[in-house]
């Protein structure tokens, strides 16, 4: 059976967060909201409650975990070696969307990290992130609260959708604030590589480590993998999702002739856009006589694209609660934020990208 255990971000009741902190330190599965997504968290040092997590997400066992700490005087507890680039990372981005990758400790369990001599670590600045990690007083192993490769949650909601019943506790702490995982900066390679981008922008990362790279501007890609589990099709909606990229016109020109090819024959469309894009399609769809068919979710805003990271996983979730057959979404290029969403829709749309 699953507990929902109700807790408010502004002031997380202490009562409430030890009790659900033992439930940790006695190998049990907490989903637990941070500033990014849901996690799902179980004792990292314990093997037997990080196997649980793998059963409850249906993830395969090559994909490693991030461990979350409740503070950066616990990082040698599990790297084993710590460079000065992670101590100034962590002193200017900790707690934060920052998830660094380090030589493990060997009391890290394999599961863990799925056998790799390395370790991503993070400590989150979610309130009740924290006062759990620091009442747990463990380091607490967490992927994303989702089946494997559903959205990431968002919001108790989502974890309950894809896991009640297989965990023990969902601490339900309301929507989280970013919407998009922790950027994974890789700080066992040379230069230290951007392996995922996220919630703390490469732009900053370079104020503070220069040579900071993202794979996808390394050109050895053989050797600059992404993270593993990255490659798989991770962000997936049940639907066909097509993706465009560009300035507002072009962008909803090619949208709409496409929504009409697919609604004329016979597909159910979604449509994910940020405000701008939906307000220039209306009339194109309308004029299509395709506007009953198609069903909208608004994304953010052209304007306000951190709306648009809050609002991506919950948007690929309403689509598939609607079960249609196509998506057609728009995203952004660009620094910061931008780079996160473009990440996960081009992985969701699993190369079908349409440049403008
Ligand atoms: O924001 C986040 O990072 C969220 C919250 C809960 O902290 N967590 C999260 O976990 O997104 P997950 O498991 O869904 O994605 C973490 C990814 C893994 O898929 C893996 O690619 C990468 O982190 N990762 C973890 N440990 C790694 C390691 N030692 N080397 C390379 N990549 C690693
Ligand atoms: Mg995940």
């Amino acid at each position: 059976m699953t507990r929902v255990v109700p807790i408010d971000p502004q002031h997380p009741d202490l009562g409430r967060i030890r009790e659900v902190a033992e439930v940790l330190r006695d190998g049990g599965l907490v989903a637990f909201p941070t500033e990014t997504v849901y996690g799902l968290g179980a004792h990292a040092l314990n093997p037997t409650a990080v196997a649980r997590i793998f059963q409850a997400k249906g993830r395969p066992s090559t994909d490693p975990m991030i461990v979350h700490l409740a503070s950066v005087d616990q990082l040698d507890v599990v790297a084993q070696v710590v460079p000065t680039a992670a101590r100034e990372l962590a002193a200017a981005f900790w707690p934060g969307a920052l998830t660094l990758i380090l030589e493990k400790r060997s009391i890290v369990p394999d599961a863990v990290t799925a056998g790799l001599q390395t370790v991503g670590v993070r400590v989150p600045s979610h309130p009740i992130a924290h006062a759990l990690l620091a009442a747990a007083d463990v380091p607490v192993a967490a992927p994303s609260a989702n089946r494997f490769s559903h959205p990431s949650p968002t919001c108790a909601e989502h974890v309950l959708a894809d896991l009640d019943g297989a965990v023990d506790v969902v601490i339900d702490g309301g929507a989280t604030p970013i919407g998009v995982e922790s950027t994974i900066l890789d700080l066992t390679v040379t230069p230290p590589l951007v392996r995922r981008p996220g919630g703390v922008s490469l732009e900053h990362i370079r104020h503070v480590v220069p040579g900071a790279r993202s794979v996808s501007e390394t050109v050895g890609r053989a050797r600059a993998q992404p993270a593993p589990g990255q490659l798989l099709r991770h962000y997936a909606p049940r639907a066909t999702l097509t993706l465009y990229v560009g300035d507002v016109r072009q962008v909803v020109e090619r949208m709409g002739s496409d929504i009409r090819t697919a609604a004329a024959s016979g597909l159910r469309a979604g449509v994910l856009a940020p405000e701008e894009d939906l307000l220039a399609l209306a009339p194109r769809l309308a004029a299509l006589g395709a506007s009953g068919r198609v069903i909208t979710v608004r994304c953010g805003s052209r304007r306000d694209r951190e709306e648009t990271a809050r609002d991506l996983f919950r948007a690929l979730r309403a689509l598939d609660a609607e079960a249609v057959d196509a998506i057609f979404a728009s995203a952004p290029e660009g620094e910061g934020i931008n780079a996160a969403i473009l990440d996960r829709l081009t992985r969701a749309a699993e190369g079908r990208v349409v440049r403008t």
